[in-house]
Parts: structure tokens; C-alpha cells; sequence
């Protein structure tokens, strides 16, 4: 257990909504079009493009991946050659992320603990620490995650997140939005925001019991703040014009699973990457 009750769903009620959302989401997801499991036996590669390009040399490095949801990304960088362990708090997930791994024959590690706990809970340093798309969110203290990454990064090992742009958060993203126009705070500071949805990002129409959510915003400032902090060097920062999923109602699909604004929309970052090393 975190020494901080606050960071644990037992001693903060936002977090024990979120993770109940994601126990459920967790059992969901796997049925998605979106997820396409049954792709991925067949041998897809769940990574998108943008890590794809920008985390190179991951043959017979030990990757930790945090908050790795149902481990499709986790098992794609080891059939790319990494030893990896996946981290996330949801019991369901990593229940179907180790059968998945059986299934499939991918040797991988899979851990359930809430992020803030890992150092507690998994012992050892990694080549590389990774976590992608729809993370940051869910924490309400980024120094703190800061903090278990350099735990984790062996010395010159990398860390690499690729994730939604904290620009890409602001804006309204109620079904019938048409425009960029934003609805929610940029900085930390603002504590949770709740939203009460239909289904998830992968199947909006879903039926869903557990409807509630709290995110946390984070302005890029926070985030790599946080990490500097916490000892790592940045070697870089790149900002994206496309993300793997439709945030806002608007987007258009490009042809290669990415999301886009379309043309006459004010060109805003929807995505940054970020590799720094310890
Ligand atoms: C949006 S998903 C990540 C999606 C992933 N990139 C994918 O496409 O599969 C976020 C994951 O973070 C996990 N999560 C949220 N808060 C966490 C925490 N404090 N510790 C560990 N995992 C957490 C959730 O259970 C969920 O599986």
C-alpha cells in the first residue's frame, strides 16, 4: 500500500469510482471492434504508429509497461523481442491479460497494483519504462508517478509515454460538438472533473453500469516538471496532429487507425510523445 491514503482507492473515493469503471471496462473491452482481440491472435501489432516509430531497440530489453489495461501493448512489444512485465490495478485486466498471454504462447509478465504501490509490490529496475494513451489522467499526483518511474529505470535505462495532449483535453467532447471549443481546465490545480458517460471510448454505445469517472487535468508543464524532478533528462518532446482514438466527435479517421481534425479546423497538438533517460 501507498503511504499516501489519498492516492489509493481505499482512502479516496474518486479513485475507488474509477476503479470500478475499469474492472468493468476491463471485461468489455476485450469484446470491442475497437480492441480487436481477435486480430491480435492472428498476429496484429496493437502499437500504433507514433511508438512504433519513436521507441526503437527494444529486442531483449526488459520493458515495464504501467497501467497496461488488458495487456494487448504489453504483448505486442514482446512479440517485437522485449521481456515485459504489465502493471495495472484492475484485477480483471490482468486476469485477462495473462490469459491472453497463455493463449497466445507470448511469455510476459503481468502484475496487479495500483501505480503508486508498484515499489511495494515488484522489486528489480528495467531498460525501459513505457505507458501509453489515457493514463495521465487517472492520477491525481504526477510527481509521485514521477517517482516510481526513476524507481524502476535501471541506470540509462529510457522512459517513454506517449499520450493525449493536455491541449487535446480542453474541449468539449459531447456527442453533438462540432467545433473546438473548450469546456474543461488545463491546469492541475482544478481537482477531479466528473463525467457521467455512455459506454466507453471503444464502444460508445455499450450499456455500462459503472457510468462515473473523475479525471485529473495536467498541463505539459506539470508533467515534465514532474519527471525532471524526479532525476530523468528529457531527449524529447514531440508534439502530434493525430491520435489511435476519436476524442472529440468531429475527428476523422486517416486510414491508418489515427484520428484527426478535419481540414478548416484550427490546427491544435492531439497527441505528445516524450523520451527521457535516468
Ligand atoms: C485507458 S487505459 C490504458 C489504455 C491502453 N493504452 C490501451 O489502449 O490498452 C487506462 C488503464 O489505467 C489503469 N489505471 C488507472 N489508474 C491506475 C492506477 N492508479 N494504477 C494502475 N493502473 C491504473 C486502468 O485500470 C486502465 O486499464
Amino acid at each position: 500500500m501507498t503511504s499516501d491514503p489519498h492516492l489509493n482507492p481505499s482512502g479516496n473515493p474518486h479513485l475507488a469510482t474509477n476503479l470500478a469503471r475499469w474492472e468493468e471496462l476491463a471485461l468489455l473491452h476485450p469484446e470491442t471492434a475497437s480492441y480487436d482481440v481477435a486480430g491480435f491472435r492472428a498476429g496484429r501489432n496493437a502499437l500504433k504508429p507514433i511508438e512504433i516509430r519513436e521507441l526503437t531497440d527494444v529486442v531483449g530489453r526488459s520493458l515495464l509497461h504501467l497501467m497496461c489495461h488488458f495487456g494487448l501493448d504489453t504483448l505486442s512489444w514482446a512479440r517485437m523481442g522485449a521481456r515485459v512485465t504489465g502493471v495495472d490495478w484492475s484485477a480483471n485486466a490482468i486476469a485477462v491479460a495473462r490469459a491472453l498471454a497463455a493463449d497466445t504462447g507470448i511469455d510476459a509478465r503481468f502484475v496487479q497494483s495500483n501505480v503508486y504501490d508498484l515499489p511495494a509490490s515488484l522489486g528489480g529496475t528495467f531498460d525501459i519504462v513505457f505507458t501509453s494513451y489515457g493514463v495521465l489522467g487517472w492520477l491525481p499526483d504526477l510527481r509521485q508517478w514521477a517517482e516510481v518511474i526513476a524507481t524502476f529505470l535501471a541506470p540509462g535505462g529510457r522512459f517513454y509515454i506517449v499520450e493525449a495532449h493536455p491541449i487535446a483535453w480542453l474541449f468539449d467532447d459531447a456527442p453533438g460538438a462540432t467545433e473546438l471549443r473548450v469546456a474543461y481546465p488545463y491546469f492541475g490545480d482544478a481537482g477531479p472533473v466528473r463525467t457521467d458517460s455512455d459506454g466507453s471510448y471503444a464502444d460508445r454505445s455499450a450499456a455500462v453500469v459503472n457510468r462515473t469517472e473523475y479525471c485529473w487535468s495536467h498541463g505539459l508543464g506539470e508533467i515534465v516538471t514532474a519527471l525532471s524532478d524526479a532525476g530523468l533528462h528529457v531527449q524529447f518532446l514531440h508534439e502530434h496532429r493525430e491520435l489511435p482514438w476519436q476524442l472529440l466527435p468531429f475527428m476523422t479517421e486517416r486510414g491508418d487507425g489515427m484520428w484527426t481534425l478535419p481540414g478548416g479546423q484550427i490546427a491544435v497538438p492531439l497527441a505528445f510523445s516524450l523520451l527521457a533517460t535516468r
